[in-house]
């Protein structure tokens, strides 16, 4: 029996408030209004974004259904709707794609005016379509995947091919398409350069194997846990250091190892100390530094301006600075052609209701992704 246009009763993860683990409920997916669909949640992995949340490193409204990196089929679509219909394999959005706003329409552009990066918590209308005992549950992101059921703007989803694995295309939904555009798009590696990675979780790794894709001849992994340090060398890294092993300045191990050579480096943990750092260890006068870690929320940075004076470039990007409606189905082609390998970036695989297990596999320093299937 046909399921549209009427209320769905599902299970979802609800965040209740601040530092608390999540909560499987019964949650109530209304349908989707003029512009929206709703999508059938086939899988989705754990992001060190979606941690930011939980200790309010990231704003958020509470309680709240985060989860941003998925795969689903569409259930139901609302009036005007041209772009998906009921049955296709899609990835929601959560940088989305409007294609009129000034960021849209720019060839370099990508953070369309549609972000939630204010946390507003609600679809385009002001409005939630989650409800769980009597609240409203707000979104997160424009894309909220931690469910069997959501509803996303037309401007945040993507079909694929429907061929695509839900459980490892899910990636493409952040961690992978992060980082790997972080390098070939953002930073613009170019062939025999050398580059260092700070951070070597999914998305760092996923700098590295763009880092390798576009001919790097030397790729330095730098992270506090040594366990990480065999899957980076196995993804392109040519090496990798701790900090924890010196005590001189990073930069400046990076400049001695190197011969002061690193053209490009890509802080990908989120903290303000390792941002300064990486910009220092990238050449003090063509060097590019790429900030992909999310900061936490209103914290300022003093940095000396000499690092830029002398010439280094700084930039930073979202979603790898992938223009998603467009380029999410084409790297979905890309890897069904084999053009790079997924299977790599997820360590875990877990049932949906084993999310909170999940995040501790995170928190340990274990797992790299963790896919939870439906
Ligand atoms: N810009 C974007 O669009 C975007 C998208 C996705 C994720 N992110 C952000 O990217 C960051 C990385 O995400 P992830 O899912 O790979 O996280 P993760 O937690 O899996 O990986 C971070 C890695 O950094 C290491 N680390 C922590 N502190 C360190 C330090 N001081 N020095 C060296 N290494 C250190 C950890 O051991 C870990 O391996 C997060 O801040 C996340 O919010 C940004
Ligand atoms: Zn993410
Ligand atoms: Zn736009």
């Amino acid at each position: 029996m046909s399921t549209a246009g009427k209320v769905i009763k599902c299970k979802a993860a609800v965040l209740w408030e601040l530092n608390q683990p999540f909560s499987i409920e019964e949650i109530e997916v209304a349908p989707p209004k003029a512009k929206e669909v709703r999508i059938k949640i086939l899988a989705t992995g754990i992001c060190r974004t979606d941690d930011h949340v939980i200790k309010g490193a990231i704003v958020s409204k509470f309680p709240v259904i985060v989860g941003h990196e998925a795969t689903g089929v569409v259930e139901s679509i609302g009036e005007g709707v041209t772009t998906v219909k009921p049955g296709d394999k899609v990835i929601p959005l959560f940088v989305p794609q409007c294609r009129e706003c000034n960021a849209c329409r720019n060839p370099e552009g990508n953070l369309c005016i549609r972000s939630d990066i204010a946390g507003r918590g609600v679809l385009a209308d002001g409005t939630t379509r989650f409800m769980c005992k009597g609240k409203p549950v707000y979104h997160f992101m424009n894309t909220s995947t931690f469910t069997e059921y959501t509803v996303v703007d037309e401007s945040s989803v993507a079909k694929i091919d429907a061929a695509a694995p839900a459980e490892k295309v899910c990636l493409i939904g952040c961690g992978f398409s992060t980082g790997y555009g972080a390098a070939i798009k953002t930073g613009k590696v170019t062939p025999g350069s050398t580059c260092a990675v700070f951070g070597l979780g999914g998305v760092g790794l996923s700098v590295i194997m763009g880092c390798k894709s576009a001919g790097a001849s030397r790729i330095i992994g730098i992270d506090l846990n040594k366990d990480k340090f065999e899957k980076a060398l196995a993804l392109g890294a040519t090496e990798c250091i701790s900090p924890k092993d010196f005590t001189k300045p990073i930069s400046e191990v990076l400049s001695e190892m190197t011969g002061d050579t690193v053209k490009y480096t890509f802080e990908v943990i989120g903290r303000l100390e390792t941002m300064v750092d990486a910009l220092a260890s990238c050449h003090v006068n063509y060097g590019t530094s790429v900030v992909v870690g999310a900061p936490p929320s209103a914290k300022m940075l003093s940095f000396d301006p000499m690092l830029l004076l002398t010439g280094r470039t700084w930039k930073g990007c979202v979603f790898g600075g992938w223009k998603s409606r467009d380029d999410v189905p084409k790297l979905v082609t890309d890897f069904l052609a084999k053009k790079f390998d997924l299977n790599q970036l997820i360590s875990h695989v877990l049932p949906f209701k084993k999310i909170n297990e999940g995040f501790e596999l995170l928190y340990s320093g274990q797992s790299i992704r963790t896919v939870l299937t439906f």
